[in-house]
């Protein structure tokens, strides 16, 4: 039998959980008229929340309505990896072939437009492109979708925002999502020329419901043809945590297959549990603080004993202050630091949490010395 469960960044997982708000209302936004405002989507959260993979979804529910979907990489650049690329190859897939004969010559056309024009004349060129995309469709419309966009320049978006209203101001069929972690988005929605993004829906990603996990673990199990029959008690440790859940599942999987069970009993999900935090630490909290300078990895320790202290994941930034031994003033500039690193988050007023589950407890354990069997 083959492991259902997806550990894997950027991998769908075979059974979807939660998030129906943002599915159904991108659902009505493209099957109703030109001109919805729920057209544009942004998406925000931490790592391995899901936010790529929920675009993935977005993508998926356009193309069921037989919309183009062009994919851009904030890691490139959006506009011209769209003109020299996305856009030209989904109208060649676009023209059946006694067409692309002739249009072969203005496709050719495009490409060595790119050579010969300025970038400033990025936004008509765009925007021409677009439409000679759209010209191709009979009452669908084209989905641009951008993940990462918290790397994405300001100009660059700035082309894409002025493309998008220009061809809604035309009543053409167009729509937008991207995603992008949350410290990056708020910056970018804070710019003057934002106003684009900033009348965009914004969905801000939260760890699913414990029933959505039980729900994702259980029916992922089952459908791989085996029973998860311990799914509350992974629900609980995976916090709710997409990649969490995805993993947790993954190593319960596994244990079954070791311990020769045809379910995933508690057995399977106790072993699992030590060997999924062992995971988590190598490929998610590891990474995270490789380059963190020894005064933010101050400020996480101290994190990661008081709330192992109180026991309470929220922390408090006077009693880190206090443990510390430093006037809270001087360590807010270290606490906007690791907030742009997405490794805390506010969590009210005066108010921190680690962004991360369990890299509290990952601190601490690395501080121990390592046990040998
Ligand atoms: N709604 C969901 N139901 C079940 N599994 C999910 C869901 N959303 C995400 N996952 C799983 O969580 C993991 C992380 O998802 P994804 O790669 O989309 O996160 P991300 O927010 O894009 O992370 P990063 O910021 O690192 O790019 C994947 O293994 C994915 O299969
Ligand atoms: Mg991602």
């Amino acid at each position: 039998m083959d492991n259902p469960f997806r550990p894997t960044f950027g991998a769908s997982p075979l059974v979807w959980a939660g998030r129906t708000t943002v599915l159904t209302d991108f659902d009505r936004a493209i099957s109703g008229a030109v001109g919805n405002p729920d057209r544009s989507i942004v998406i925000s959260g931490s790592r391995g929340i899901g936010k790529t993979v929920l675009l993935t979804e977005l993508e998926d529910i356009a193309a069921q309505h037989g919309w183009v979907v062009l994919r851009a990489s904030a890691r490139e650049q959006i506009a011209e990896s769209l003109m020299q690329s996305v856009i030209p190859e989904a109208i060649r897939r676009l023209s059946p072939p006694p067409r692309r004969r002739i249009t072969g010559v203005s496709v050719a056309g495009i490409g060595s437009v790119r050579t010969d024009v300025e970038t400033t004349d990025s936004v008509p060129r765009l925007s021409t492109q677009l439409r000679e995309l759209i010209s191709h469709l009979r009452g669908t419309g084209v989905l641009i979708t951008i993940d990462e966009v918290q790397d994405a320049s300001p100009e660059d978006l700035t082309q894409v925002a002025v493309t998008y209203q220009d061809l809604v101001r035309d009543d053409l069929p167009v729509a937008v999502a991207m995603a992008g972690l949350t410290h990056g988005i708020n910056a970018l929605l804070d710019l003057p020329g934002a106003t684009f993004l900033r009348r965009a829906r914004h969905y801000e990603l939260g760890p699913l419901t414990l029933e959505d996990a039980r729900t994702a673990l259980a029916d992922t199990a089952r459908d791989g043809g085996r029973p998860f029959e311990d799914a509350e008690r992974a629900a609980q440790f995976s916090k709710g945590y997409p990649y969490l859940v995805q993993l947790l599942g993954f190593l319960s999987w596994e244990a079954a297959d070791a311990l020769g069970t045809d379910r995933i009993d508690a057995h399977s999900v106790s072993d699992a549990i030590p060997r999924t935090l062992e995971r988590l630490g190598v490929h998610v909290h590891q990474p995270a603080l490789r380059e963190v300078p020894a005064r933010q990895m101050e400020y996480l320790r101290a994190m990661a004993a008081i709330e192992a202290d109180t026991g309470s994941s929220d922390v408090s930034t006077a009693a880190l202050s206090e443990h510390l031994g430093r006037p809270s003033t001087a360590l807010s500039d270290i606490r906007a630091r690791l907030i742009e690193r997405d490794l805390i988050t506010p969590a009210g007023w005066g108010l921190v949490e680690f962004s991360q589950p369990y890299l509290g407890q990952y601190l601490l354990d690395r501080g121990r010395p390592q046990r040998i069997n």
